[in-house]
């Protein structure tokens, strides 16, 4: 019966009925190997019965005083013998013989003394396939007495009709046995793999409907085979999908209570930096001291928002795709840094960057271009602050991709950001920092189906590589 599989798609041709008929084909086939030989030693031994019965007549012959018979007795000992003609050799060259009157001619001879398997072989199937009768002139020793020879005429189709109802018993007899072996082995199977096996494919398809209910998490039979190990690591699996699945949950509600208060918080801030511009025209030494204090805290307390902001939008919105013409895309940054660092002694390292813009006008990037200001943007500043007095980007293609270097002649990266490169709130070894930028970079770089990679890092400077899709 056709059994819904997890996938939806019915099983009409399961395991256990494809091992069932391999059984059947297997147990069949050994029991043709078997045939082979079995028939043709049943013809051997059929034709040495009748050589045996040929001397028993021979015997009866001898008995008699002149070896001499009356017809009646002779076609008697003659049918009882099954054969047309007897003849007996003695080692002392006396031969006797019992015939009929009118003994037919010999289509073929048998030796039984002959050796080779292969001609018995051969010698079966020719009596299977024969259509007609074949007289038979079966040639044999005795096994007591080798030297005596016994000649037995017969008919070839008594024979035939013996091979076929033994080819028949042994046709019934192979059947029977192959389903049993099937039947065993199905049960078995079935027992020890298809059961199992089903189990798990249940539990997966159970666990994919709803991963949250721990109740469908697969409980492990104590088993020591390999469907305990699969279902035991299955078990772990489902647990470790689930726990998963849970952290995302609390992290994309993190993430939106995150965004939720860095936009009450801008608004806090915008109100504190309107406060203290108003306490920055107060003329009182006091309060002059302590306003660059508190722009300062201010301005940390804006970039957190704005970086933290910028690294929950790049992890999860997908950017848009069109042209970006590189070239072009960086002399905006610096231009929109410069503006944005003018007249503010905390960016005065920013807004004191040269640029050296040596990307080729015609490289063409894939991707959204205002992931990838900032990226430029975050680079670019992280080479100012860190005091650097030139920045040098070039880029080149090769194939599909091209690789944009950005290189400054700053101090190159502190040990412990070095250390921490790419980890989040971590990497800042600087005042103020909240360690994001890097993050940003590449969390822009993976969007685009690329990588940044830092290439140099020492006191003469630091290069990143970032790897970009090229405009086809
Ligand atoms: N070009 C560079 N030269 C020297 N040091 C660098 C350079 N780029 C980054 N760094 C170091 O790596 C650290 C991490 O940089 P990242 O941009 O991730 O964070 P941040 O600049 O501290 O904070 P923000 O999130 O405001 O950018 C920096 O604090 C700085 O010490
Ligand atoms: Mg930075």
């Amino acid at each position: 019966m056709a059994k819904p599989s997890p996938s939806g798609r019915p099983v009409f041709f399961g395991l256990s009925a494809r091992l069932l008929l391999l059984t059947i084909a297997f147990v069949m086939v050994a029991e043709l190997l078997i045939y082979a030989p079995s028939i043709s030693r049943f013809r051997k031994s059929y034709l040495e019965e009748a050589v045996s019965q040929a001397h028993l007549a021979a015997l009866a012959l001898e008995a008699t005083s002149d070896a001499t018979l009356g017809p009646d007795l002779k076609d008697e000992l003659l049918f009882h013998a099954g054969a047309h003609a007897i003849v007996l050799k003695r080692p002392d060259r006396r031969v006797l013989m019992l015939s009929k009157d009118m003994p037919p001619r010999i289509d073929l001879t048998v030796d039984l003394t002959e050796m080779s398997p292969v001609r018995w072989l051969g010698g079966a199937f020719s009596t299977l396939i024969e259509r007609h009768n074949r007289v038979l002139r079966v040639v044999g020793d005795l096994p007591r007495d080798p030297a005596v020879m016994v000649e037995a005429v017969i008919d070839e189709t008594p024979l035939r009709q013996a091979m076929y109802d033994y080819s028949v018993r042994i046709l019934a007899l192979s059947i029977v046995i192959s389903l049993i072996t099937a039947g065993a082995v199905y049960f078995s199977l079935q027992w020890l793999l298809v059961r199992p096996m089903r189990r798990i494919t249940g539990s997966m398809a159970r666990f994919q409907e709803d991963p949250e209910d721990e109740m469908r998490i697969i409980v492990p039979a104590a088993r020591a085979d390999e469907m305990g190990v699969a279902e035991r690591q299955l078990a772990v699996m489902q647990r470790d999908v689930r726990a998963a699945l849970v952290q995302k949950e609390r992290l994309a509600t993190l993430g939106a209570a995150v965004a939720k208060i860095n936009h009450d918080l801008r608004n806090s801030l915008a109100t504190a930096m309107l406060v203290h511009d108003r306490l920055a025209d107060i003329d009182d030494p006091e309060v002059q001291k302590v306003t660059p204090r508190l722009f300062n805290a201010i301005d940390a307390a804006v970039n957190l928002c704005r970086q933290t902001l910028n690294y929950v939008g790049d992890g999860v919105v997908k950017g848009e795709r069109a042209a970006v013409e590189l070239r072009g895309l960086a002399l905006d940054v610096e231009e929109a840094l410069h503006m944005a660092a003018e007249g503010d002694p905390r960016q005065q390292g920013v807004f004191d960057l040269a640029w050296k813009n040596d990307i080729e006008p015609a490289l063409t990037v894939e991707g959204d271009r205002r992931q990838l200001v900032r990226l430029i943007e975050n680079l670019a500043r992280n080479a100012g602050e860190a005091g650097a007095k030139t920045l040098t980007l070039t880029a080149g293609q090769t194939g599909g991709r091209i690789i944009l270097a950005v290189a400054d002649d700053g101090p190159g990266l502190p040990p412990r950001a070095k250390e921490r490169l790419f980890q989040p709130f971590v990497g800042s070894a600087r005042a103020g920092g909240t360690g994001l930028g890097l993050v940003i970079v590449r969390d822009i770089a993976k969007a685009h189906g690329g990588e940044v990679t830092l290439v140099k890092s020492d006191a003469t400077g630091a290069i990143f590589h970032i790897d970009l899709p090229a405009w086809a």
